[in-house]
């Protein structure tokens, strides 16, 4: 059985980043599975494929998960990547009805992220030996600086401010339920539930590839997390992370 998730918090007030720091420490320290390191502030919070995650100070959840998933083998890391999905879904859907898991792991209020994943594996042999799960929740901030093209938070959407602690606590939640079924095997259920709460699926809108502007519809993904879109002639069209591009149209 994993150890439960949440059961040591580390609470820090300003770090680089809480993944940077999980990881130095993880090691030295020998930190149990499950600990969680939370920060109110990150002077280099680290994003998706090298972008930097505003968050001001003591509004938001920011923290990182350590996991020792060694039960997984590396070709099945997405999996990991849908169970945060779904528990940040899961947290959110309390509160909002219009959340939807952008692929690969955003989480979208309507048609702006409020939620972003940035999962990083140490990888022995063939399984995953470790992963820092870094999550990065708007709860409370009011205004976005940083030109990241569409962020909301719950507070935006809900006119209220919200204990940041509570939200971490429900999250905590039902990261264990998640969690605890990926390590029980129940992949198909995993799969099912991330596809359904896929952003823009089963709709057909703009997309850009490499061979340009296109119509299609998201259908899901496939064993390595490729994202799956049809296209109007009816051909399914695989694409790494960043292989395409959403198109949004006005409002
Ligand atoms: C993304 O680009 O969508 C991923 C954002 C991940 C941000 C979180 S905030 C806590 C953790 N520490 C970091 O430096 N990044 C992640």
């Amino acid at each position: 059985m994993p150890s439960t998730i949440g059961n040591e918090i580390i609470k820090l007030q300003t770090i680089e980043s809480t993944n940077n720091y999980a990881t130095a420490k993880m090691y030295a320290e020998n930190w149990q599975e499950g600990t969680i390191v939370q920060a109110e502030y990150q002077t280099w919070g680290r994003g998706q494929v090298g972008n930097r995650w505003e968050s001001e100070a003591g509004k938001n959840l920011l923290c990182s998960i350590l996991l020792k998933p060694s039960f997984l083998p590396i070709q099945n890391q997405f999996l990991l990547s849908k169970v945060v999905s779904l528990a940040l879904w899961q947290t959110l859907s309390g509160e909002l009805n219009d959340v939807t898991i952008k692929w690969p792991n955003d989480l979208y209020a309507g048609n702006r992220k409020i939620a972003g994943i940035l999962i990083e594996n140490a990888v022995m042999g063939t399984k995953i030996e470790s992963s820092i799960v870094g999550i990065g929740l708007n709860i409370n901030q009011e205004i976005f600086l940083s030109g990241a093209p569409n962020p909301i938070s719950l507070a935006i959407k809900k006119k209220q401010y919200y204990d940041v602690d509570a939200v971490r606590n429900q999250l905590v939640d039902f990261m264990n339920e998640w969690y605890a079924r990926l390590f029980n095997g129940q992949t198909k259920y995993i799969d099912n539930q991330y596809a359904e709460k896929l952003y823009r699926r089963n709709e057909f809108k703009p997309y850009r590839d490499q061979d340009g502007e296109f119509t299609g519809m998201i259908k899901g993904v496939n064993a390595i997390g490729q994202l799956q879109i049809v296209d109007r002639s009816g051909k399914i069209r695989q694409y790494h992370f960043k292989e395409v591009e959403f198109i949004y149209e006005q409002p």
